[in-house]
């Protein structure tokens, strides 16, 4: 498809804070015994409502300046239930990654909610596992959805395989295990983000590797307050890195710190495979993460079959590098993706429905979608819907720039949640 002809003049930019480091931080932090500090900690509504949610524990959280918080918790023991509902609006790993913790506290009782989008999604796969270790975690509905009802309990040293790579799921269970110290020994498919046995073992917690997809953890977990540093987050930064590709061969847009944990770069590996122009610069390591600056060209991109096994690690590129997809010879396809139909909407479905909207002739499978190369012009003036979901907002308003056509976006008040100043940067990008 053609592009709009833009150059990006030799551009700088950074992105707002790692997500899931952010929400890992308040957890840790609340746990750790005493004080701790971030810098780089994403102020979006997601890690946000995270951050509430532990306030309403009587862990203390005090912004320094952006980015950087200083938190005094008492302690696990210290840690009391909530007063009222604990409302994680749109946070899956929020939800999710407290649930398990709290119900490993014994004592504790609370009732975990979040947003019209949240209650929809998929609550079992984290409940179930819980349960089989002795947590008495509930869905209120009784659907396997939100809210949950929580009544922590001194858990059981357990062993759990995965039937499906997340590192939500993962995450869970590890913190519930943390919260009641007991062991736990861990299994999934593929290796999903490991960023909660990073910060574990930043903080001095063992961890004894099986295999890269097996663990076994093990008790003690007394871990004192201590300065985490978040990098960018790379899911934010796929948008402008997508962007500076989409440019004139001239351009250069370079993306400074960003988070190259090796279970979250899938899509460099796939930008490569799809004749990207793309360089990492300055790497080096803080508080267990890889970190690096990312130099982007513009380049004329190819389709490129992607291998099932790097799904897990590009789950939340997908929709990003969909459009991308759009302006590549050959097209677009993506396979075993079905947790796709878990995210903040069932991303198969609304990448589908504001494909076909643009007149993008898609062929939807139960575990992806595919098209071909596209050779005319989109439809313009289209009404895309971003079904609650910030990345569908985001991935529009990257096409509506490098394709240079109208396109209209019902909601982009969602792109909140992870990315505040999007648009802020994509209005200056060729400026
Ligand atoms: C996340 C894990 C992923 C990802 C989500 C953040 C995390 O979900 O999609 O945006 O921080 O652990 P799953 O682990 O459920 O695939």
């Amino acid at each position: 498809m053609k592009k709009n002809e833009f150059s990006i003049p030799s551009k700088e930019i950074e992105v707002p804070g790692d997500k899931s480091l952010s929400h890992r931080f308040v957890i840790f932090a609340s746990m750790a015994k005493g004080v701790s500090i971030s810098t780089g900690f994403l102020e979006a509504e997601d890690p946000l409502h995270t951050m509430k949610c532990f306030q309403s524990l009587g862990v203390r959280f005090e912004k320094i300046s952006q980015g950087s918080y200083r938190v005094e918790s008492p302690g696990v023991a210290g840690l009391k239930s909530p007063l009222e509902e604990l409302d994680f609006g749109n946070g899956g790993t929020g939800i999710r990654l407290s649930c398990g913790f709290l119900s490993g506290l014994p004592g504790m009782e609370a009732v975990l909610t979040g947003d019209a989008s949240l209650r929809k999604r998929p609550m079992d796969r984290i409940i179930k596992p819980l349960n089989s270790l002795g947590a008495n975690v509930t869905s209120i509905p009784e659907d396997g959805r939100a809210p949950l009802r929580v009544v922590g309990q001194k858990l059981t040293k357990g062993k759990y395989s995965s039937p499906i790579s997340s590192a939500q799921v993962k995450s869970c269970l590890m913190f519930a295990a943390m919260a009641s110290q007991v062991g736990l020994d861990y299994e999934e498919p593929e290796i999903s983000r490991n960023h909660t046995e990073n910060m574990m073992q930043f903080l001095g917690g063992k961890i004894n590797y099986q295999s890269s997809t097996r663990f076994v953890m093990e008790p003690p977990y007394d871990f004192k307050g201590a300065e985490f540093h978040i990098p960018g987050d790379i899911s934010s930064a796929a948008f402008f890195i997508v962007l500076g590709l989409l440019g004139r061969e001239d351009s250069v847009l370079r993306i400074n710190k960003i988070g190259l944990n090796p279970s979250r770069i899938g899509i460099l590996e796939v930008l490569k495979n799809m004749n990207a122009r793309i360089e990492i610069t300055n790497k080096r390591k803080e508080c267990g993460e890889e970190i690096g600056d990312i130099i982007v060209r513009g380049s004329h991109l190819k389709k490129w079959e992607i291998p099932a096994s790097l799904i897990p690690s590009i789950i939340d590129e997908i929709p990003i590098l969909t459009i991308l997809g759009m302006f590549s010879e050959g097209g677009f396809c993506i396979r075993n993706a079905e947790e796709l139909r878990a995210k903040e909407s069932d991303r198969i479905h609304s990448m589908v429905v504001n494909l076909k909207k643009l007149g993008v002739p898609v062929v939807e499978y139960e575990d992806g979608y595919e098209f071909e190369e596209i050779p005319g012009e989109l439809q313009e003036n289209v009404q895309i819907e971003t079904f609650m979901d910030h990345r569908i907002a985001m991935s529009f308003s990257i096409l509506a720039y490098a394709s240079g056509i109208k396109i209209n976006i019902d909601d982009t008040s969602w792109v909140e949640t992870s990315f505040p100043g999007f648009f802020e940067i994509l209005d200056g990008i060729s400026k």
